[in-house]
C-alpha cells in the first residue's frame, strides 16, 4: 500500500445554506494512482476539486493533501500540486513559450530553469510546431495541451485535472488521455470526468459521485464487477443451506450470501435479464423443495443511481438536469 496523497474526511460543502454540492465525501487517493473522479454534470466534482486545492473552505469535514490539512492558506501544499481547470483560457495574444515562461515566473523559477522546463514540456505535450504561434488560433485540443504544460511547470507531485477531455473531438480526446496515462507513470493524478470510458481507459482507481455523494470507491475492476451484476433477494422456507449448495454450480450465479435464517442474496451475471434471473432462482428453489416467502431486488437507491450513471456510457456521457 502506497502512502495516501489525498484523504477526504466527511468533506462537505453547502452553498447558500441549501444546496449540498459535496455531501460527506470520504475518498482517498494513494501515491502513484491515476484516480478517476466520475460523476454526471452537477454532481459536485468541480466543487470537490476546489476544496482539494484550498480555493474554498469546506462547510464541514476536511481534506488532507500529503498528510496535511488543506486550507486557503496552504500555499506550500499547493506548490506541490498542478491544476488544470475545465476549459482553461489563456491570454490570446501570448504564445505558448511566453505564457509558460510567465507561469514559471509566478512559481519564482530562475530563467535557466524556466527555459529548460518549458522546452521539455512544449515537446512532451506536442506543441513544438506551434510554440511561437499566438494562442488565439488554437483548437480546444491544443489549449488543453498547453493547460497541461502549464500545470506541470512547477514539476508537481500531484496533478489535478478537472474534465480535461471536455469539448475535445475523438482524436483530441484520445491524445489527451494518452498524455495523462504517460504522466501517470511519474505522478499521482486526480482526474475528473463525466465520461466512464475516459476513466476506464486510463485510471487505476475510481471514485463515483452522484448528487454530491460518494457512491463507489475502489478499483475499476470492482466497479465493473458491480455493473456486471444484479442482486435478487429470496426469502425461503426449508433447507436454505441445501439451496445454497445447489446455487454453487449454476453458471448464471456470480455469488450469493445468506441473510439471516431464511434469506439469500443472489448476484446474477448481467447477461441474464432480471426477469430470467428471478425465474431461474425461484425454479431452483422449488426443485429443491423450498417454499418461497418473498422475492425482491436488493439494490438500494444509491446502487440504482450508480447503475444509472454507468448505463449512460452509450450516450457518451452522463446528462442530468441541474
Ligand atoms: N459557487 C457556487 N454557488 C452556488 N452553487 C454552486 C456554486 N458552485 C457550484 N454550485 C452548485 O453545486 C452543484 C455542483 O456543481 P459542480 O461542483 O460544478 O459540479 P460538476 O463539476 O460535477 O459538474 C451544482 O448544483 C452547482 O450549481
Ligand atoms: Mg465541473
Amino acid at each position: 500500500m502506497g502512502q495516501r496523497v489525498i484523504e477526504m474526511e466527511n468533506l462537505t460543502k453547502i452553498f447558500g445554506e441549501k444546496l449540498i454540492a459535496v455531501n460527506n465525501l470520504n475518498f482517498a487517493v494513494e501515491e502513484g494512482a491515476i484516480f478517476g473522479f466520475l460523476g454526471p454534470n452537477g454532481a459536485g466534482k468541480t466543487t470537490a476539486i476546489r476544496l482539494l486545492l484550498g480555493l474554498i473552505r469546506p462547510t464541514a469535514g476536511e481534506v488532507k493533501v500529503f498528510g496535511e490539512k488543506m486550507t486557503p492558506g496552504s500555499s506550500s501544499l499547493r506548490r506541490r500540486m498542478g491544476y488544470l481547470p475545465t476549459n482553461p483560457r489563456f491570454p490570446p495574444k501570448m504564445t505558448p513559450i511566453k505564457y509558460l515562461d510567465f507561469v514559471g515566473i509566478l512559481f519564482r523559477l530562475g530563467r535557466e530553469e524556466r527555459v529548460k522546463r518549458l522546452s521539455t514540456l512544449i515537446r512532451s505535450v506536442g506543441l513544438l510546431g506551434d510554440s511561437s504561434r499566438e494562442i488565439a488560433g488554437f483548437s480546444t485540443g491544443m489549449v488543453t495541451r498547453l493547460g497541461l504544460a502549464a500545470a506541470l511547470m512547477n514539476d508537481p507531485e500531484l496533478l489535478i485535472l478537472d474534465e480535461p477531455t471536455s469539448g475535445l473531438d475523438p482524436n483530441g480526446r484520445m491524445s489527451t488521455l494518452e498524455l495523462i496515462a504517460e504522466l501517470g507513470k511519474e505522478k499521482t493524478i486526480f482526474v475528473s470526468s463525466h465520461i466512464l470510458s475516459d476513466i476506464d481507459r486510463i485510471c487505476t482507481d475510481v471514485g463515483v459521485l452522484s448528487e454530491g455523494k460518494g457512491i463507489f470507491s475502489g478499483s475499476i475492476k470492482d466497479m465493473k464487477k458491480r455493473t456486471r451484476s444484479h442482486v435478487v433477494r429470496l426469502e425461503l422456507e426449508g433447507d436454505v443451506r441445501k439451496f445454497c449448495e445447489a446455487l454453487k454450480p449454476a453458471k448464471w450465479v456470480v455469488g450469493f450470501e445468506t441473510r439471516g435464517d431464511y434469506g439469500v442474496d443472489i448476484t446474477f451475471a448481467s447477461e441474464l435479464p432480471m426477469a430470467d434471473a428471478v425465474r431461474e432462482a425461484t425454479d431452483l428453489a422449488s426443485r429443491q423443495g423450498l417454499d418461497l416467502i418473498s422475492v425482491s431486488s436488493s439494490t438500494s437507491s444509491i446502487e440504482d443511481a450508480f447503475m444509472e450513471l454507468l448505463r449512460d456510457e452509450e450516450s457518451r456521457g452522463f446528462l442530468r438536469a441541474t
